[in-house]
């Protein structure tokens, strides 16, 4: 995470932060000025014209053109200040640069994955270069979900069936917070990531490292991330069975029967986690998994094959 936040705000790390508070700043002290303005006046007028004897009757009140005009031109231009400036940031925000750099995001229950055009792809940790502008192209895997990174001030919902789009231009090297901020299910708190901001040259060679085809059990062990939020491999219970030392031993079912915990059980579990839940624990395994590759699953069974 970034330090340079104040209790106010968290930190500002990308090009258009600063405009967004600068917007922030203006509507708060704006309302605190008219705030403060209102209190003042009011209460001045409650000394100034208290009732002063039982007999008292005041003069009736005359109208102002002066101030009735000043009341409505004073608000409106208000208004229409903050209409234009928020409206012209709106379309900053939303108009990404056109030699942005992309990424694909893919949100799903509970994890957030990125891919790269280059076949690099990563769980949890967005690798982005620094200085240079990101696209984002969002869509989700099964429910709603919602991309948010405070320190660069932006924020999209990510639906299924339907692409949405962030972009940003990371000013500082470091890592920054990603949250899901719209409700997903059991661990929509977990749902975290991180961006992390490197220079041109670590950016580069992370891309050429991670592109290269990986032994399965490599390749196994990096899809885990997103298994991890449910899934220990050190036996200690989580919303699913702990995966160690699972591998070849004799299951009891949730329905009773039991089953043999080879590639079959364990691939037919990946791709249909309702047919064979395990006893004690319950069907809430989402489908989402279905969609991944053979290869994809011969390298998550030979990792959970090698958990002790
Ligand atoms: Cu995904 Cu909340």
């Amino acid at each position: 995470m970034g330090d340079n936040g104040s209790v106010w705000l968290p930190d500002a790390a990308s090009t258009l932060a600063g405009e967004v508070d600068a917007l922030f700043w203006f509507v708060f002290w704006a309302s605190t000025v008219i705030f403060a303005a209102v209190i003042v006046a009011k209460v001045y007028f409650m000394f100034r014209y208290r009732r002063k004897d039982e007999n008292y009757i005041p003069e009736p009140v005359k109208e102002s053109k002066w101030l009735e005009t000043a009341w409505i031109v004073l608000p409106t231009i208000l208004v229409l200040i903050v209409f234009t400036w928020g409206f012209d940031l709106f379309v900053k925000l939303n108009t990404a640069p056109p030699d942005s750099y992309e990424i694909t995001v893919r949100g799903g229950q509970w994890t957030w994955e990125f891919e790269y055009a280059e076949g690099a792809s990563s769980f949890t940790e967005l690798y982005v270069p620094v200085g240079k502008a990101i696209k984002l192209n969002m869509s989700s895997t099964d429910v709603l979900h919602s991309f948010f990174v405070p320190a660069f001030r932006i924020k999209h919902d990510v639906l299924p069936n339907r692409y949405t789009s962030v972009w940003f231009k990371a000013e500082q090297l470091g890592e920054y917070q990603i949250f899901c901020t719209e409700y997903c299910g059991t661990e929509h708190s977990t749902m975290l990531a991180k961006v992390v901001v490197v220079s041109e040259e670590d950016f580069a060679a992370w891309l050429a490292e991670n592109s290269v085809d990986l032994p399965p059990e490599e390749l196994g062990e990096q899809l885990f991330a997103q298994c991890s939020v449910c899934h220990s491999v050190d036996g200690t219970a989580g919303i699913g069975p702990a995966l160690n030392g699972l591998f070849g031993t004799t299951r009891a079912l949730a329905d009773g029967s039991s089953v043999t915990a080879d590639e079959d059980y364990l691939s037919q579990s990946i791709l249909d986690p309702a047919s064979q839940v395990a006893e004690g624990f319950q069907p809430i395994m989402p489908a989402g998994y279905s969609g991944m590759t053979a290869k994809q699953i011969d390298g998550l069974i030979a990792y959970i094959k090698t958990l002790e």
